[in-house]
């Protein structure tokens, strides 16, 4: 019996690797029944609001959705516990990015189950942590000076580890520079990043951050002006005292707000200019553009010194330059994260960059292109009024609903879920509508979703 191979944690055998075999096989197959939408089943409508119930009890607070998995589901169907199977445009906020029951994904599974343990340490490691390093380094390596991936346990948490790594270097100076409408996260620091007052409610505010405009998707000619006459506002009302300038280059809770290269290339000069470090919040943008990363898309690799990555990417953590490795002390913790997502990170990563993804004519590109043109009818059939705008970047596409009322679009998004297609709001003044799309859609998939989403606009129960 081999024990271990190179790449791979766990016990193998011949007999081990034919029984893997045998069972991904049959898990795929059983989970390609889940592929088109249906509603509920009438004698499991009970069992699921008992389950829904008693969860939402439990937790103290009720689900946006009336919605609980029951682990079946495929490509970019899931099925829920009261039978209903529905398109899930918005795949775990963004983590299923190769839809469900992705054969690589049961191959983690498996594989992981093969372990001694659940969960890789970071006192006791895999090589499986390794392997995900190094694909993670190895794919921005190239252009940029990310030299360093360190693991944490959520997209939050990464950027915790980033604006420590950060202040070490730049002690005392620990003003941060961030965007109107970001959102960097839950945890004691991301809640003051994140620039939604309500989030935050009967909270200390324990950082100070400075907030400056990001790009104006109405006003594209005087962005760059507006921001830089912003920095430069703050800059002398708070002169040399910042660390970092951290910016998501889509804003994703703000509903896919987005900039242009010059935009970006202008604000970061400045920075560099005045000695503050350019930290790109990657956990919701990392594999939705046209290349692996939105910081290489946009060409801005030779610019970037900190970036943090999660959701897609399976494993959670920040990627950074020598110059930012930090002293013994600063940095540990329990776990890298499960073996299963770990694996599921290394193998995504090695797929995304070999299939036909990236680039402007990849799958990600013709996806942006379809649903923007679809979009673009859906508008001339059902009116400008009620779809005031729809705009996107890679697979991640939003619109809004008459005024961007928040509450009509809340409303709207419930409508579309009970009609079959699952998506999510963001933003506000105005809010959206946000689809973060699944690349295992096909044409047929979207000419049914845009039927669903047009049948939605038509009824006036959302209004
Ligand atoms: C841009 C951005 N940063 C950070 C986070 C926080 O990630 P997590 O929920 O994994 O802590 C999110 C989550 O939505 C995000 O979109």
């Amino acid at each position: 019996m081999t024990t271990t191979t190179k790449t791979n944690s766990g016990v193998l055998s011949s007999k081990i690797q034919e029984q893997i075999d045998q069972l991904f096989s049959t898990i795929l197959s059983e989970q390609q029944k889940f592929n088109t939408t249906k509603s509920a089943d009438s004698d499991k409508v009970d069992f699921f609001k008992n389950k829904l119930d008693s969860y939402t009890k439990n937790r103290g607070r009720e689900f946006f959705y009336n919605y609980i998995s029951s682990g079946r589901g495929h490509g970019p169907f899931t099925e829920l516990l009261d039978g209903s199977v529905k398109y899930d445009l918005i795949n775990g906020i963004g983590v299923n990015l190769l839809g469900h029951s992705h054969p690589l994904m049961i191959k983690a599974n498996l594989e992981a189950a093969t372990v001694d343990t659940v969960m890789c340490g970071n006192l006791q490691t895999y090589v499986d942590a390794n392997e995900a390093s190094i694909a993670l380094v190895n794919s921005v390596k190239e252009k940029s000076r990310l030299k360093h991936f360190w693991f944490t346990g959520s997209g939050g948490c990464a950027n915790d580890l980033a604006l420590k790594l950060i202040w070490q270097k730049k002690a005392p100076k620990y003003n941060l520079i961030a965007f109107k409408k970001a959102f960097a996260g839950r945890t004691v620091a991301t809640q003051d990043i994140t620039d939604k007052p309500d989030f935050r409610e009967g909270m200390p505010k324990l950082l100070n951050v400075f907030y400056a405009p990001h790009f104006n998707q109405k006003n594209p000619d005087t962005s760059l002006e507006n921001t830089l006459s912003a920095l430069n506002d703050l800059w002398e009302r708070n002169p040399d005292s910042f660390c970092a300038m951290m910016i998501e280059l889509v804003q994703g809770e703000a509903g896919f707000i987005f900039g242009e290269k010059k935009f970006y290339e202008g604000i970061f000069k400045w920075a560099k200019e005045k000695g503050i470090y350019i930290w790109i919040d990657e956990v919701q943008t990392f594999g939705r553009t046209k290349e692996l990363f939105a910081f290489q898309a946009f060409g801005l690799d030779q610019h970037v010194d900190m970036v943090t990555v999660a959701k897609a990417a399976h494993i959670c953590g920040a990627l950074y330059t020598e110059e930012l490795n930090p002293k013994p002390g600063l940095i540990a913790g329990t776990f890298n994260g499960s073996i299963a997502s770990i694996k599921m990170g290394q193998k995504t990563i090695n797929y995304l960059l070999n299939g036909n993804f990236y680039g402007e004519n990849g799958k990600i590109a013709q996806l942006e292109k379809k649903f923007l043109e679809k979009f673009q009818q859906l508008q001339t059939s059902v009116g400008k009024d009620k779809l005031s705008y729809f705009g996107g970047i890679g697979t991640m596409i939003s619109f809004e609903v008459r005024d961007g009322n928040k509450k009509v679009t809340t409303n709207f998004a419930k409508k579309l879920f009970d009609n079959g297609v699952i998506a999510f709001t963001a933003g506000q003044d105005p809010a959206r509508i946000r689809f973060l799309l699944p690349l295992a859609l096909t044409d047929e998939h979207i000419n049914e979703i845009f039927t669903i989403v047009e049948k939605t606009f038509n009824e006036d129960s959302w209004t």
